[in-house]
């Protein structure tokens, strides 16, 4: 069976498989911490990060599990993350830059629901002198994107070489071995996933895709259900596997929408891409837009292609 270390060992320049590799010791790490439990890991530091949202203790121990372990490779230069306002340099000659959400789902913490951690990875090149500027470009320019889910199974998924493969964690063995070959997004799906708590502030033509949604057929059933879990991650995978969209766009009480383009969408939606998906910030392909500041909040769309497609035709105002 291959694990990361022997399945890209021949795939991708050492640079990459290092940096892979220090992905998984990390995040084996953040997964013992997850599983053993305890007041540690629960409940608030007490403090806000620089959205101004409840920091959880399990958001900074997961940061600190993954910058300890990128501080000790030479090939990373700087690093973003969702919980630190500054870019955080490492080496100057590193290769790659990596914008992370080291915890997401942070309020399934303490509920025993499943969280995920995010990465996206761009090469150091020409334009990115300036370690301010070097994240401030459009997804599509990502080198690669994975991310962790830590569910039923703790899996590692990454896209890369436009291909998308999912390893699933042996925790005796202390290794993701490969389990999930080449995945595509189904081109249709049943699965529709927003936090309908917004509905009172989003846009008309999302409520009447999910009336659309709701319609019954026929024979008087349900032609769509609804699942919402409230992790991004989690979500994705889910829809990513089964066929789905998953929908957080702009509400009255986040005008930007609530997810960050270059730490969370950007990466999903190169994932998505690479498994034959669609995403969107509504208006535009999310990997062509040029972020203006690396914390920047995003509406997003992604999915089964179709999905996304029908979504968008309400805004088109095309007949369904
Ligand atoms: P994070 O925990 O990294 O701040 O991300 C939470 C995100 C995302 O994972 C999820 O889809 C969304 O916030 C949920 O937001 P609501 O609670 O507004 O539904
Ligand atoms: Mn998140
Ligand atoms: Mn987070």
């Amino acid at each position: 069976m291959n694990c990361l270390n022997t399945f890209f060992g021949n795939k991708v320049e050492k640079s990459v498989l290092s940096i892979i590799l220090s992905v998984e010791k990390a995040s084996i790490l953040l997964n013992e911490k997850l599983l053993n439990g305890g007041s540690e890991i629960h409940g608030s530091t007490g403090n806000k990060n620089v959205q101004g949202e409840k920091v959880q203790k399990l958001d900074i121990i997961a940061h600190n599990l993954f910058e300890k372990e990128f501080r000790s490779n030479n090939n990373i230069h700087s690093v973003l993350s969702e919980e630190k306002e500054e870019i955080i340099n490492l080496n100057n000659s590193g290769e790659y830059l990596i914008a992370m959400d080291p915890l997401d789902g942070s309020s399934n913490i303490d509920v025993n629901i499943p969280v995920g951690s995010i990465f996206s990875f761009f090469k150091n090149d020409a334009h990115s002198n300036s370690a301010n500027e070097g994240f401030l470009r459009k997804g599509k320019e990502q080198s690669f994107a994975a991310y962790i889910i830590y569910g039923t199974a703790t899996m590692f998924v990454i896209g890369i070489n436009e291909n998308v493969y999912g390893f699933t964690l042996n925790v005796k063995k202390e290794k993701y071995f490969l389990t999930h070959k080449n995945i595509i997004i189904p081109e249709e799906g049943l699965i529709f996933s927003i936090n309908e708590g917004n509905n009172n502030g989003i846009d008309k033509e999302i409520l009447n895709y999910l009336k659309y949604c709701k319609k019954l057929n026929n024979q008087g059933r349900r032609t769509h259900t609804a699942r919402f879990i409230g992790s991004l991650v989690a979500d994705f995978h889910r829809n990513m596997l089964k066929g789905g969209i998953f929908i957080y766009p702009n509400t009255a009480d986040k005008p930007k929408g609530q997810l960050r383009l270059i730490y969370e969408c950007n990466p999903i939606a190169l994932i998505a891409l690479y498994a034959k998906g669609k995403s969107l910030n509504k208006s535009e392909d999310i990997l062509e837009v040029y972020p203006k500041n690396n914390h920047e909040r995003t509406s997003f769309i992604v999915g089964s292609k179709r999905m996304v497609n029908q979504l968008m035709s309400f805004y088109k105002n095309e007949p369904n």
